[in-house]
């Protein structure tokens, strides 16, 4: 595990701070303070100690990249597409240093660049707090040519003589403000959230409290497959749901309708059922399913008690009885490792499978298991349904908590002093 800010000294240290400060903004308002507030403990306690300063930066969006695809997103509609204000209502961080002004009921001054800010930060009155612009306005910041990052990175550690990463949000980018930064910086050392992240996900990556049940959704295999075999090591069941687990019925010989398939990813799917028989995993498919004729929130819910789909469906939710096999295994677990959505949960007909085993992992925590729940969508059902406080832990990771899971390690973590 890295050193924490508990394990060093930071009265009168200038502290550099990297947050995950990404949050969504509307209208240069934040729309959703949870990143912030889970940086809060840390904040709070580096302020505690005493520091001269501490300078927080973080990045927020991806301003050319989100640009390019609102201006096409606009033109396809035939709207006129304005890149400045485009900008100024998502991408600037100083409604952030706002916002966090008020949490903290403490001045947050804000400086408009990343670069040449040493004069302000030295000038900062004891314990003063400064929030940098976003650090992706910088092309140095995600730079493929690492010389060109280290110029950023390097006038960023001019201002702390500690560095701090509490971005777990950001912990699989190999960017300047989060681990290139540490090249320049005699302390580095994690946040409390980066410790809570690695306290949960390490243990479900490596060495679980056993039986581990896994439960994977979401629209793609693609994007789940690394995560499925890291998990083969150590789950006794995974459970495969929502849009991906289609490509896994065909490839075991059940007709799907018009579903979700994944062509490409045929033989993988094959490979990882293979796998999972040599390991010993049980592997959880849907049984039944909620069905549709067409892919939208009015869509008629039918239900279909058998495995096959016909021609004219697609497979929008998971049925009763797949609920209850999930619930079986579910319930005799000591881990729970939760990672994508069982249907289309944003539309309320596709919402119930989602909802009910959001419902089992809460009653399975409360019970004493432990459940860890990662990535965007899983986070946003479990929000949906009030039930994060039933968790034990939710990752703010959405990428970084995938990576960790399937087993790699993160840039933004292995960069920390030991
Ligand atoms: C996220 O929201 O996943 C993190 O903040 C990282 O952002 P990125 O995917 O744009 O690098
Ligand atoms: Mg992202």
């Amino acid at each position: 595990m890295a050193k924490t800010i508990k394990d060093i000294n930071l009265k009168d240290k200038r502290i550099i701070m990297r947050v995950d400060f990404n949050v969504p903004m509307k209208d240069g308002k934040v729309q959703d303070d949870t990143r912030i507030c889970a940086a809060l403990p840390s904040i709070k306690y580096i302020l505690d100690q005493e520091p001269r300063s501490l300078v927080l930066m973080s990045h927020l969006g991806t301003p050319e990249k989100d640009a390019k695809k609102a201006k096409e997103k606009a033109e396809k509609s035939g709207l006129a597409f304005d890149k400045e204000a485009y900008i100024e209502s998502k991408h600037r961080m100083k409604p952030v240093a706002a916002y966090l002004s008020k949490l903290l009921n403490k001045p947050v001054d804000f400086a408009a660049s990343c670069m040449d800010q040493l004069e302000k930060v030295n000038a900062l009155p004891q314990g003063g707090v400064m929030m940098l612009e976003n650090t992706r306005f910088h092309k140095e910041e995600t730079s493929k040519d690492l010389a060109e990052q280290e110029v950023l990175a390097k006038e960023l550690a001019k201002y702390g003589d500690v560095f701090v990463n509490d971005a777990f949000g950001t912990a699989h980018r190999s960017h300047a403000s989060n681990s290139t930064i540490t090249k320049f910086v005699d302390n580095k050392v994690a946040g409390f959230l980066m410790e809570k992240e690695i306290k949960y996900l390490e243990p479900v990556s490596s060495n679980p409290d056993k039986p581990m049940t896994a439960i994977i959704g979401g629209a793609k295999v693609s994007s789940k497959i690394g995560v499925l075999h890291n998990l083969l090591k150590n789950a006794s069941a995974i459970i495969i749901g929502g849009g991906m687990s289609y490509t896994f019925l065909k490839v075991q010989g059940y007709k799907i309708g018009k579903s979700l398939f994944e062509a490409d990813y045929l033989e993988v799917a094959e490979k990882l059922l293979k796998d999972a028989e040599k390991a010993g995993v049980k592997i959880i498919l849907p049984v039944d399913h909620i069905c549709s004729e067409e892919f939208s929130p009015e869509a008629k819910a039918i239900k279909l008690d058998e495995k096959d789909i016909p021609d004219n469906l697609m497979g929008m939710d998971i049925g009763e009885k797949t609920i209850a096999l999930c619930k079986e295994e579910i319930l005799k677990s000591k881990t729970i490792v939760w990672n994508g959505p069982m249907g289309v949960f944003e539309f309320e007909a596709f919402s119930n499978g989602t909802a009910e085993i959001a419902k089992m992992v809460a009653e399975a925590t409360a019970k004493g298991a432990i459940s860890v729940v990662g990535g965007g969508d899983s986070v946003a059902a479990v929000n949906k349904f009030d039930l994060s406080d039933k968790m034990s832990h939710v990752s703010t990771g959405g990428g970084a908590s995938l990576e960790f899971l399937e087993g790699k390690e993160l840039p933004g973590i292995a960069c920390l002093d030991k």
